[in-house]
């Protein structure tokens, strides 16, 4: 695996692969990987002749009340990982290369509509620094396909609508959430659980599960949330928000939509915690 550091490096190889015609794919990511991240790598794989992966905690979708310094940063055990999974190229640029002019002189790419609610609410400012640092990492590796977890449901419609807006010539392929034996949804977040909380945090894919058996047969959606939220605090979470959406538009769901998308988030501890579940209906 190639590791680098410099944006000229970068070009020079990508250059190299698109003269021979060869198919690239990208992952970026944001470090302290896991097998959720392992997965969008051998996924990448499926679909083109070159994986690239990109470690950068980016400054700008963090807030001014979330602490960038202490996100765990792993970057041995995650080169490990990488070569394992045969990643052609690590870019790991400096936050210095990205946002030159710092972070309030810099262009950034405000997706409306889908990134509105849910986190975009919890997290102001959050998807405009994904969207922003997503589309300059793009420029930069000029992939032919990207691969983004389902787990950042939001993240995902944010990204696709993005590339559909600005026209930009790259697939999107979404790739399953990869869980523990236990249902929790894999992430970095769950470094911050102690055994208790990693006993209690279960409970929200659990009752996102159950949520996805009752509106087969119930329609009361307002009735159902109020009780899976319930049932999420009673287990010793507290929700910050739950809803059943439609799955593209991720606007609250009408009673005829088919498809179905259960957005969840949820503190436990220190941590906070998200899920979803698509649904389709007949
Ligand atoms: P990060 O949280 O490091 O996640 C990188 C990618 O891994 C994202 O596409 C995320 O959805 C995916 N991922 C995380 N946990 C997963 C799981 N359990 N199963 C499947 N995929 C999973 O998301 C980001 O970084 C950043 O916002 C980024 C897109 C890199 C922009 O900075």
């Amino acid at each position: 695996m190639k590791i680098v550091n410099e944006i000229i490096e970068l070009r020079q190889q990508v250059t190299e692969w698109r003269k021979q015609g060869l198919k690239i794919a990208f992952v970026p990511t944001m470090g302290n990987l896991h097998a959720g991240h392992i997965a969008l790598i051998t996924e990448a794989h499926r679909h083109a002749d070159k994986v690239v992966a990109s470690i950068f905690v980016n400054p700008m979708q963090f807030g001014a009340n979330e602490d960038i310094d202490n996100y765990p940063r792993t970057l041995d055990n995650d080169q490990q990982q990488l070569v394992i999974a045969n990643t052609d190229l690590l870019f790991i640029p400096s936050a210095q290369m990205i946002y030159p002019k710092g972070l309030d002189k810099q262009t950034y790419v405000d997706v409306p509509n889908v990134s509105v609610g849910y986190c975009g609410e919890s997290r102001p400012g959050h998807f405009r620094g994904v969207a922003t640092v997503v589309c300059k990492l793009f420029n930069l590796v000029q992939p032919d396909i990207a691969c983004f977890g389902l787990k950042d449901y939001q993240q995902v419609q944010v990204i696709k609508t993005m590339v559909e807006d600005l026209s930009m010539a790259i697939d999107i392929i979404a790739v399953d959430t990869v869980r523990e034996k236990s249902g929790l949804a894999m992430s970095s977040r769950n470094g911050y659980l102690t055994p208790e909380q990693l006993a209690i945090a279960p409970a929200l894919a659990k009752n996102i599960q159950w949520l996805a058996q009752q509106i087969k047969s119930d329609h009361d959606f307002s009735g159902l949330i109020k009780q899976a939220t319930h049932l999420i605090n009673n287990a010793g979470m507290k929700t910050d928000y739950i809803d059943i959406c439609h799955a593209r538009t991720l606007q609250p769901a009408n009673k005829d939509d088919k498809e179905l998308v259960i957005l969840a988030a949820a503190h436990c501890g220190k941590a906070r915690l998200i899920d979803n579940l698509q649904v389709f209906l007949k």
